[in-house]
């Protein structure tokens, strides 16, 4: 991979395509960790598209070889050693819910944290076999977010959402789909075409038709919502945790 920029903008790439919006995480020297100007970014991006009538999918994609490695685990411990923390992940977490849009996102290789629960908040996912679904919130020291403490047991049953959620497993590109993570596995030369054609597909679709069945389908999302923000004032309270900081602390020394 080649040495990546250093702002938020080039970091969260936006591109038009006729009515698709295509949101692109572009840090392959860190793996595509998000950073609090990412979250801002890629939230702001999703608003535009809302509020564009020229806009009827969004696509979210990242590098070959990683989608995201999740939260960047630096501001992770600024905020657990000056409890700075800004609003940037809250605002994006709160906003995922109420996207009217069809969302249609693509999966290849790391897909951590946000990099999995992310997809919970989309429509059709599309992931590469090699591809791996982990959420280590709890060996971090930290708990499930995005709302992803109900809406994994009510797609995949507790047991598979515990072993997602709590033993920090790894699920492959197959077990995401096997599970109801994720839609479809596609090769990796596969990948953006399928995401491509199905995102223009839906474009194409009768807008209101279409959001109005996304609707339909999501239900009532008051409690969704309480349980976004249940998890993150939890979140929030284990960042500072003592077991948390020397979590971040031995990633940040590992190489060392
Ligand atoms: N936050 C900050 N930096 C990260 C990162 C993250 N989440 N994930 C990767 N990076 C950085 C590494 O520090 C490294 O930077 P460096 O070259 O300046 O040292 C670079 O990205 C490449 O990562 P590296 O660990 O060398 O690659 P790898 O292929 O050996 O391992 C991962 C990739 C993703 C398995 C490993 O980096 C990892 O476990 N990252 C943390 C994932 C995580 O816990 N995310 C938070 C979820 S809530």
């Amino acid at each position: 991979m080649s040495a990546a920029p250093d702002t938020a903008e080039q970091h969260i790439l936006v591109s038009r395509e006729g009515a698709v919006q295509t949101i692109r995480f572009n840090r392959p020297n860190k793996k595509n960790a998000i950073t609090r100007a990412m979250y801002a970014a890629l939230a702001g991006a999703l608003a535009d598209g809302e509020a564009d009538d020229a806009v009827r999918c969004h696509v979210i994609l990242g590098q070959p070889g990683a989608f995201t490695s999740g939260n960047d685990l630096a501001d992770f411990l600024a905020f657990a050693t000056t409890g700075e923390m800004g609003t940037e992940v809250l605002d994006l977490l709160r906003l995922l819910p109420k996207l009217e849009k069809p969302v249609v996102s693509g999966v290849d290789g790391l897909a951590i944290g946000i990099g999995t629960t992310l997809h919970l908040h989309c429509d059709v996912t599309f992931a590469t076999p090699r591809s791996v679904f982990k959420t280590p919130f709890v060996d971090l020291a930290l708990v499930a977010e995005a709302g992803s403490s109900m809406l994994v047991p009510a797609i995949m049953g507790h047991q598979r959402a515990f072993a997602l959620l709590a033993m920090c497993e790894d699920f492959s590109g197959q077990d995401a789909a096997d599970a109801g993570l994720i839609w479809k596995v596609v090769a990796e030369d596969k990948l953006e075409s399928a995401v491509m054609e199905a995102a223009k597909a839906l474009a194409a679709k009768p807008p209101k038709a279409l959001a109005l069945t996304k609707r339909l389908m999501k239900g009532d999302t008051k409690a969704l919502e309480a349980r976004i923000a249940e998890e993150a004032e939890l979140f929030a309270a284990q960042l500072k945790s003592d077991e948390a900081r020397q979590a971040f602390i031995a990633f940040m020394a590992r190489k060392k």
